[in-house]
């Protein structure tokens, strides 16, 4: 299974930024975990971190070779109509995934503009929203083979 993973804007911070909201852990080490992970389950992936919103909507136009999308949106979880309608338009199996819990936090993160197009949304487990994530694409990916 081709796993694609893409890192929305400001996740490059990692490790420095606002630790109190998403801990200490770097991306690079989340990466690295992430990688490992996948090599257990058997899966490949490509990861992408970008903060730039058609850099990322050009990814996922380019997604066709991928079983499924593990994304973190970050800030245009709240606003990217874009991203939203790329994963709309090539239909692939797309896990959303956050950090945080954005349903705790300030009222303009509690609307995802992804999630309708998505098949499901992990939040709130901070790191491990991705591990976990990654087995819940691997899981739909291997549903829709399954179905074809
Ligand atoms: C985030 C939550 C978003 O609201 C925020 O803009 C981020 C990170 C998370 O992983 O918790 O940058 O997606």
């Amino acid at each position: 299974m081709k796993i694609l993973v893409i890192h929305g804007p400001n996740l490059n911070l990692l490790g420095t930024r606002e630790s109190e909201v998403y801990g200490t852990r770097t991306l690079e080490e989340i990466n690295s975990d992430l990688q490992g992970l996948a090599s257990e389950l058997g899966a490949e992936l490509t990861i992408l971190q970008s903060n730039h919103e058609g850099e990322i909507v050009d990814a996922i136009q380019n997604s066709k070779e991928y079983n499924a999308l593990l994304i973190n949106p970050a800030a245009y979880t709240h606003t990217s109509v874009a991203i939203r309608d790329a994963i709309a338009g090539v239909q692939i199996p797309t896990v959303e995934i956050h950090l945080s819990n954005i349903y705790k936090r300030e009222e303009f993160r509690h609307k995802s503009l992804i999630s309708p197009v998505a098949d499901g949304q992990i939040a709130g487990f901070g790191p491990d929203s991705y591990f976990l994530g990654l087995r819940a694409a691997l899981l739909i990916a291997n549903a829709k083979q399954i179905n074809s």
